[in-house]
């Protein structure tokens, strides 16, 4: 699975970061000082495409998630 990683002095950008997703990462890491934020691609199975149309693989959808460091 490819993991794109922005250098942590990059302020998470959601449509930067989405648009990573569209160009085929499945997960887009940020580190924002003590949290760590990542959105994750949701991509179509084949059993998807019945509903969903398009084409096995296509971004469906995304989860982001912030996981927060414990407090010092
Ligand atoms: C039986 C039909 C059906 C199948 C199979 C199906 N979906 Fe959906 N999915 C739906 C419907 C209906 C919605 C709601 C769309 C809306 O509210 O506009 C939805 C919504 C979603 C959403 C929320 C975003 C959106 O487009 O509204 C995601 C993400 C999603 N599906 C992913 C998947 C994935 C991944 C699979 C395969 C593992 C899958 N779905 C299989 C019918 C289906």
């Amino acid at each position: 699975m490819p993991i794109f990683r922005i250098p942590s002095t990059s302020v998470v950008n959601a449509r930067t970061n989405l648009e990573k997703l569209r160009g085929g990462e499945d997960l887009v890491v940020a580190d924002a000082g003590v949290k760590l934020r990542m959105l994750g691609a949701i991509r179509s199975a084949e059993k998807c495409v019945d509903c969903h149309g398009g084409k096995r693989g296509d971004l469906l959808g995304a989860f982001s998630y912030s996981l927060a460091g414990r407090p010092r």
